[in-house]
């Protein structure tokens, strides 16, 4: 029999994360919807209607208990683990500009956006390592690429910079255990955080899921929107 596929989702209890989870359940994935308010993930999770193959777990990325607590259940319960999604972000801050930025709101994004995804890699790691092909998707934005960096959106636009550097680092350090680990921006997306106007979220998610999909000795450390690169 083949071994049951495990992903976990960040931020999944709405937005892309949301549409991630079901189009990594749809594929076949045992997919843990991770919520910082875990009546929120189960109530999203029973909106999916694909049974068992979604667990709702409370999951605050700037909370290392809730982390741990889960990596211990992963362990536990599926020895290893295939899929890590760090999607969960906050602070589109289009309204700041760097000259006058409120620190606090950037400390907040990076809390998240930045050392929330290193909290859960580091915890995650040996397990990924385990499942013997691992695929961590950091997701992203151009909001974080150097090349069209313009004024504005400090707090979000930095900590996806410093993302994708964690996103370069990790991805010389984990090939020869044959981890894959790339950024993705899923482009413009309508949602609480994109607005209206963005294309739809299944579209978004099918960026990231891409990358979640890629065959082994697939590509590592790079940018990319809808399979195509992204210039850092
Ligand atoms: N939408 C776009 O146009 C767009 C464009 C480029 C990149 N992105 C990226 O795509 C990803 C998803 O964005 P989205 O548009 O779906 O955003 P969203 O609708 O605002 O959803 C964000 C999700 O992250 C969760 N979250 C926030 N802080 C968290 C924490 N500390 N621990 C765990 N979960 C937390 C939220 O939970 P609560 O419900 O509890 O708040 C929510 O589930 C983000 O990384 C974003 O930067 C989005």
């Amino acid at each position: 029999m083949a071994q049951e596929r495990v992903a976990i989702v960040t931020g999944a209890n709405r937005g892309i994360g949301l549409e991630v989870t079901r189009q990594l359940a749809d594929l076949g994935y045992t997919v843990v919807l991770g919520s910082r308010d875990l009546g929120k993930g189960e109530a999203a999770a029973k909106k999916l209607k694909v049974g068992d193959r979604v667990m709702a777990r409370r999951l605050d990325v700037t909370e290392q208990s809730t982390i741990d607590r889960l990596r211990d259940e992963i362990a536990t319960t599926f020895g290893s683990l295939h899929v890590l999604v760090n999607n969960a972000a906050i602070h589109y801050d289009t309204w700041e500009n760097a000259v006058d930025a409120d620190l606090r709101t950037v400390q907040e994004a990076l809390d998240t956006n930045l050392f929330g995804a290193w909290r859960m890699c580091q915890a995650f790691i040996p397990l990924l390592r385990k499942s013997k092909r691992g695929r961590i998707v950091n997701v992203s934005s151009e909001a974080g690429s150097l090349a069209s960096m313009g004024a504005g959106a400090p707090a979000y636009a930095v900590s996806k910079v410093a993302l994708n550097a964690l996103t370069r680092m990790l991805a010389a350090e984990l090939r020869r255990d044959r981890i894959l680990i790339n950024s993705v921006c899923p482009g413009w997306v309508a949602t609480d955080m994109g607005g209206p106007g963005g294309r739809p979220v299944r579209e978004g998610a099918a960026s990231i899921v891409w990358a979640v999909e890629l065959p082994d000795g697939g590509p590592t450390g790079g940018f990319f929107r809808d399979g195509r690169p992204v210039p850092w």
